[in-house]
């Protein structure tokens, strides 16, 4: 297999920076002391703007092999955005990823796809891998219609960039019936979609670029059920909530390869 897993923690709006310090450092140890290989599997954590600094003077001082980025970024390059964070900010803090489109940036900030298209634009020609949030909600998975809803997503998301730099985006397919709910969604509901997204990839880029790009999925991802998950054939990786803030538990869920039954 030619794609490496991907397991990124998205802090959401948890943890300052001096806890983002503690956490990034414990999390280092737990896995230097597993003799975890960093080569196999990629680590990343997206915590909250305010810590990136922190976090990044931290990562250069000891040479961590842990790798960050952001949960969010404007679509406009500078100038008179209030609040806003632009993707050459996040460049010169290190940062190698940032999540455009979370459910909770769709749902309590209005975001669109052709919003979220221009997100991950923006942190591409910036040189930032976009971590592109798809996924449905429960009301669409019992109507039987999650795979078209997200397919659809992907369609209008992906539509805003450009054909030469979309594969280099990141894909996480995150249900929100899963999300933060202790749901998680079988490893089969995650391959059914994860595979679809992969198929729609290949009509779109070529089935060579599909077949490097990456897959994540999101939801209520543990220790104990990420193995199953990332047994998957189109499942790449995780974007990680809940589980990600205790170092000791995201080290065993970067250690699934450990446990696969
Ligand atoms: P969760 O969150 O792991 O807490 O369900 C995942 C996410 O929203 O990215």
């Amino acid at each position: 297999m030619s794609r490496i897993p991907l397991m990124a923690g998205n802090w959401k709006m948890n943890l300052d920076h001096l806890e983002a310090t503690a956490t990034v450092q414990r999390l280092h140890w737990a896995l230097q002391d597993a003799n975890f290989d960093f080569n196999a599997v990629e680590v990343a954590v997206l915590p909250p703007f305010t810590d990136l600094r922190s976090v990044q003077t931290l990562v250069d001082a000891d040479k961590m092999s842990i790798v960050y980025g952001g949960q969010d970024v404007s679509i406009n390059p500078a100038g008179a955005y209030t609040g806003e964070i632009s993707a050459r900010m996040l460049v010169k803090l290190g940062c190698k990823y940032v999540v455009v489109g979370h459910s909770e940036r769709r749902q309590f900030h209005g975001e669109t796809d052709k919003l979220i298209g221009g997100k991950a634009m923006a942190a591409v020609l910036s040189g930032i891998t976009p971590i592109v949030c798809v996924g449905e909600a429960l009301a669409i998975r019992k109507r039987g219609e999650h795979v078209a809803y997200t397919l659809a997503q992907i369609d209008a998301v992906f539509g805003e960039m450009a054909q030469d730099l979309a594969p280099r985006a990141v894909i996480a397919y995150e249900p929100i019936w899963a999300i933060g709910t202790g749901e998680v969604a079988t490893p089969a509901d995650a391959q059914e979609v994860c595979g679809a997204i992969r198929e729609r990839l290949a009509s779109l880029y070529g089935r060579q670029a599909a077949w490097q790009m990456r897959i994540l999925y999101g939801g209520s991802v543990k220790a104990s059920n990420v193995a199953s998950i990332m047994a998957e054939a189109d499942v790449d990786g995780g974007l990680v909530g809940g589980a990600s803030l205790d170092p000791a538990e995201f080290a065993k869920i970067c250690r699934f390869a450990e446990h696969i039954a």
